[in-house]
């Protein structure tokens, strides 16, 4: 029998999804999305919902390693395989989410043992771990903590503060709302009413999560797209847009160049993969907005031709995004740094030539790491004689004055805005050419 023929018939499908990713993070070493990828292309296929409660649990289990693991390794007597364990923690997450009766549980966990070679000779432990976690619930032994991974939690601790720190852990596995821009910001009351939205101070509209957004009013009518309100913060840093010419180097999917549309910039968008091309394309045809789209690296991108503005919303570590992506934390992102610290350092030097002399370049990326952030502003104003980087402080349009640090960049963290549900975090700096005083 195949896979999806063996799962589908145990009802195991979203569980086994779950196995899968947690798997890819912990022996595979890739991310959700990239796990995601790899089936689709086995030709495994789930159903939207099953995604969705799979992406859920994994999640929680990403974001509650350190209790889970700390009753499971008491539970077990010894070491056992990752696969194994990987199957432990969906089980014990399961019985404390009450996702369903207890001996549901137990059964599909041995069902899910038997579908990998792996683990098919561990099922006789998993049957008898997993009731003897069922125990313990009984006896409310089972209190599961949010947490954040230590090495990530220490550099939080050392560059921001343990305050911090223990904020971000606290309230980052809370989130559980998505958030929208407006294409006309006049009409910010008819969709909150709409939509049963809350209005953020920005003017993004916050909605539950548990709703299907192709099927929300408004979406394909192009009335609204989905983006994280501090991603769509540093394009409100900047001043009026009409009839301003932007050369867009990281464009996909399309969030930051929707802004700048809406808002009357001609935007010419690059970016050079084809999927996140083909997600821009049916992004700007559902707002019905008309863009030059180029596909291509953009070290290989060549013109004469000189732009009012440069975005450089580089590829990042996302470290600010572990509210949604929590298994982040656990692909070593120090250590992937070295390569997109590259790209961003390039791209900003690349960005130099596509500047007008009165233009300016919005550098920004979702990225809590300061390497990717402050230190590139840093070093790019001490190389590049006449470049200076303003100094933001405008709290207009709803932004708080903590959301910008001690040099004016814009530096948001997860734990902003935490009444509300939290944001991700976000780092946006703007560089100028020749400051009247010529300081920088
Ligand atoms: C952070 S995302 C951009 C998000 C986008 N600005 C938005 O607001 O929706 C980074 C993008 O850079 C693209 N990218 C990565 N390396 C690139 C390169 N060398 N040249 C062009 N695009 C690249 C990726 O495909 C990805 O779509």
């Amino acid at each position: 029998m195949n896979v999806n023929k063996f799962i589908n018939s145990k009802k195991i499908t979203s569980r086994y999804l779950i196995l899968k990713f947690l798997d890819g993070v912990f022996i595979d070493k890739k991310t959700v999305p990239q796990t995601l990828e790899v089936l689709l292309k086995k030709k495994i296929v789930f159903e939207d919902k099953d995604i969705a409660k799979a992406e859920r649990i994994s999640n929680f289990i990403f974001g509650h390693l350190k209790s889970i693991d700390s009753i499971l390794f008491s539970t077990l007597k010894k070491k056992t395989r990752i696969s194994v364990l990987n199957i432990l923690r969906i089980v014990l997450s399961e019985i404390v989410l009450k996702e369903a009766p207890n001996y549901a549980l137990v059964n599909s966990a041995v069902e899910l043992g038997k579908v990998n070679k792996k683990t098919k000779y561990f099922v006789g432990l998993i049957n008898a771990v997993s009731k003897k976690l069922i125990q313990k619930n009984k006896n409310n032994e089972l209190f599961l903590k949010s947490n954040l991974e230590i090495g990530f939690k220490t550099y939080l601790q050392r560059n921001y503060s343990s305050k911090i720190a223990e904020k971000i852990e606290k309230i980052y596995t809370s989130s559980n709302t998505f958030d929208l821009s407006l294409r006309n910001s006049n009409e910010i009351e008819f969709w909150k009413k709409k939509l049963n939205a809350t209005v953020l101070p920005t003017g993004t509209l916050r909605i539950k999560k548990n709703v299907k957004i192709s099927e929300l009013d408004g979406f394909k009518d192009g009335k609204w797209w989905v983006q994280d309100i501090s991603s769509s913060i540093p394009v409100k840093l900047l001043g009026n847009l009409k009839g301003m010419e932007v050369l867009d180097l990281f464009s996909a999917p399309g969030g930051k160049a929707m802004q700048l549309i809406s808002l009357g910039a001609k935007v010419t968008c690059i970016d050079n993969s084809l999927v996140r091309i083909k997600k821009l394309e049916e992004n700007l045809a559902r707002m019905k907005m008309k863009t030059d789209i180029i596909k291509t690296n953009f070290y290989n991108y060549n013109s004469k031709k000189k732009f009012d503005l440069v975005l450089i919303d580089a590829p990042c570590s996302a470290t600010g995004t572990i509210r949604k992506n929590k298994e982040l934390q656990y692909l070593f992102p120090q250590k992937r740094l070295e390569n997109l610290i590259k790209i961003q350092r390039d791209s900003l030097k690349f960005a130099k030539k596509f500047v007008r002399d009165d233009g300016l370049i919005l550098y920004c990326n979702c990225s809590l790491f300061l390497s990717e952030g402050e230190d590139h502003i840093l070093d790019f104003v001490n190389k590049n004689k006449g470049w200076y980087y303003e100094k933001l402080t405008n709290t207009n349009k709803g932004i708080d004055k903590d959301w910008f640090n001690e040099f004016g960049f814009l530096r948001i963290r997860p734990d902003h805005l935490h009444d509300q549900g939290g944001m991700d975090g976000f780092f946006a700096a703007i560089l100028k050419k020749n400051h009247p005083d010529k300081i920088s």
